[in-house]
């Protein structure tokens, strides 16, 4: 398996990992130790994931089972928005670290960067958007600056290796430059055919951070939430099945091979055995310059994840 090297740690980050979002709890667990079984590597998880301790279960018993060494895995977790303030990353975090059953995690990001009121998580956690009562979304008056502060505190504690951002655009990032001690080692951004993000990827390279592109199959994972703008399935836009059919491999392996074949790492997530080792095979071909000219032709500055949807006070990419 490939991997982009950070700045700072020189880590090895791989170029696939698995993602976490929206795996069934009752059997992520079970997903988690057959992905590593089947070769995977990085875990991409979140507060707001809310499968954490089951995904640490699958972790310890490929431990406990001899198939990986710790440091042989990498572990991605990310800071929820209720979490923003002083008082609350470090504790957050270790919190986190407990569900997952581990003493480090390899990255940690802030995962929006969107400060919400603090919710007591005896009270409710995941918090989610929509506070306690679940309908009403309480910003809350944290800057970027005070969070980062906090989250270089991980890394000098040992709690997380490497810190980065997250759905973060370029302003923002520029700011963080400013005062960042420690400097975000990783940029995770919605990145797929319809939303290639070239700017934002150039800045990113030019400061050195990582890219790890999410939802790399675009509408997919949005269909089951209404989320998906209306857009037709990447999967059976001729473009991409076109290409598929030159290397012989499935629309899945195109779109993940994309991403990486302009140096990006992806996440992919699949609650099925048989998707989850196929997206795994992205290393052994290659795209046609011809074919990722025309794929990324795609571009439709079409993005599923926006917060500003939810409640315009978070119009993080307007
Ligand atoms: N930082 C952030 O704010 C953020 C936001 C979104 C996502 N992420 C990360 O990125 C990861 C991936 O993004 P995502 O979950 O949005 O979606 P994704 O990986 O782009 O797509 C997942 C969808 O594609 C299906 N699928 C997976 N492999 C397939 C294959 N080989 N052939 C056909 N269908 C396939 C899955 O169904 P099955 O499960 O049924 O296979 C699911 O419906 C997340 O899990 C999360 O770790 C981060």
């Amino acid at each position: 398996m490939s991997s982009i090297v950070l700045k700072r740690t020189n880590q090895k980050m791989p170029v696939v990992g698995f993602g976490l979002w929206k795996v069934t709890k009752s059997s992520c667990a079970d997903t988690v130790y057959s992905a590593i079984k089947a070769g995977y590597r990085l875990f991409d998880g979140a507060g707001d994931y809310g499968n954490e301790k089951e995904a640490g279960e699958g972790v310890r018993r490929a431990l406990h089972d001899g198939i990986v060494k710790r440091e042989e895995l990498f572990i991605t977790s990310k800071l929820w928005n209720t979490f923003h303030s002083k008082e609350h990353v470090n504790n957050t975090a270790k919190m986190q670290l407990k569900l997952w059953g581990l003493d480090y995690f390899d990255l940690f990001l802030v995962h929006f960067p969107i400060a919400l009121e603090y919710i007591e998580p005896s009270k409710k956690y995941p918090p989610e958007w929509w506070g306690i009562d679940g309908t009403t979304v309480t910003l809350a008056k944290v800057p970027m600056a005070e969070t980062w502060v906090e989250m270089e505190k991980l890394v000098d504690e040992g709690v997380a290796k490497n810190i980065g951002i997250s759905n973060t655009s370029g302003s923002l990032i520029c700011d963080i430059y400013r005062y960042a001690r420690i400097e975000p080692q990783v940029l995770q951004v919605e990145i797929h055919p319809y939303l290639t993000q070239e700017p934002l990827l150039k800045f990113a390279k030019t400061l050195g951070m990582a890219v790890t592109a999410y939802s790399s199959f675009g509408p997919q994972s949005y269909f089951e939430l209404g989320m998906h703008g209306g857009v037709t399935a990447l999967f059976t836009h001729n473009a991409i099945t076109s290409a598929a059919s030159k290397v012989n491999r499935t629309p899945a392996q195109v779109l993940l091979r994309w991403a990486i074949q302009q140096g990006l790492a992806v996440v992919p997530k699949s609650n099925d055995p048989k998707r989850l080792v196929q997206n795994l095979a992205v290393e052994d071909f290659e795209l046609s310059e011809a074919d990722m000219k025309a794929i990324s032709g795609l571009n439709a500055n079409l993005r599923m994840n926006n917060p500003g949807d939810i409640d315009p006070r978070m119009a993080i990419f307007a």
